[in-house]
């Protein structure tokens, strides 16, 4: 009794075919794979191509951190103090949003030392609990109205509320422009410590 056995070639594909087969499927299912992210490439790369677009100089900003608030002249002579938004140009990564309000200060024309015309930089933010703090021009005193915190003019605290007095804000004038070095303080200590 005599078996036929199939010739070899026949039981299994030639190793070059099923080569192109592999490699073939491998290449679209890696084509299938990738094409529903290339929408969101210029996403990725919009923070890099961004760059390109912003503006070069930030014209709020001075040297060192410094802002530009005001004039000079816009301050009474009188030395009472007048409120003032603090602005920036905010910025991350992906946006970036000229001239946001980042806060408000307390300016006024003060004489230092020497006798000289200086200005005085105050935040508003109340030292005892953040509430913003008022000026009362009749008793020329600060005040805040959340819990009856007063300062004096210079920014001292005149009851047993606040547990400092107010904060100060490093300032600087340049060709009569009024910058400020804007930071934030936290509340309800009595030393001043910086929290932005
Ligand atoms: S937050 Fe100003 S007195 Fe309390």
């Amino acid at each position: 009794m005599s078996h036929e056995l199939a010739p070899a070639h026949d039981l299994a594909e030639p190793p070059r075919r099923s080569f192109l087969v592999r490699a073939s499927a491998a290449l679209i299912g890696a084509i299938v794979g990738i094409a529903p992210l290339i929408p969101g490439i210029p996403f990725l790369l919009d923070p890099v191509l961004r760059k390109k677009k912003r503006p070069t100089e930030q014209p709020v900003r001075g040297k060192d951190g410094f802002l530009k608030v005001t004039t000079v002249d816009s301050l009474p002579a009188d030395g009472s103090p007048q409120q003032f938004a603090v602005v920036d140009d905010l910025q991350d990564a992906w946006n970036f949003i000229p001239n946001q309000e980042i806060g408000t200060v307390w300016l006024r024309k003060v004489k230092d030392a020497e006798g000289k015309e200086a200005v005085q930089c105050l935040s508003t933010v109340c030292p005892h609990l953040g509430c913003s703090v008022d000026y009362k021009s009749a008793d020329k005193q600060f005040f805040c109205p959340c819990h009856t915190s007063a300062f004096d003019l210079d920014g001292k605290k005149l009851n047993a509320i606040p547990p400092r007095g107010m904060d100060s804000l490093e300032v600087d004038t340049q060709n009569g422009e009024i910058l400020v070095r804007f930071k934030k303080f936290r509340g309800g200590t009595p030393n001043k410590e910086q929290v932005g």
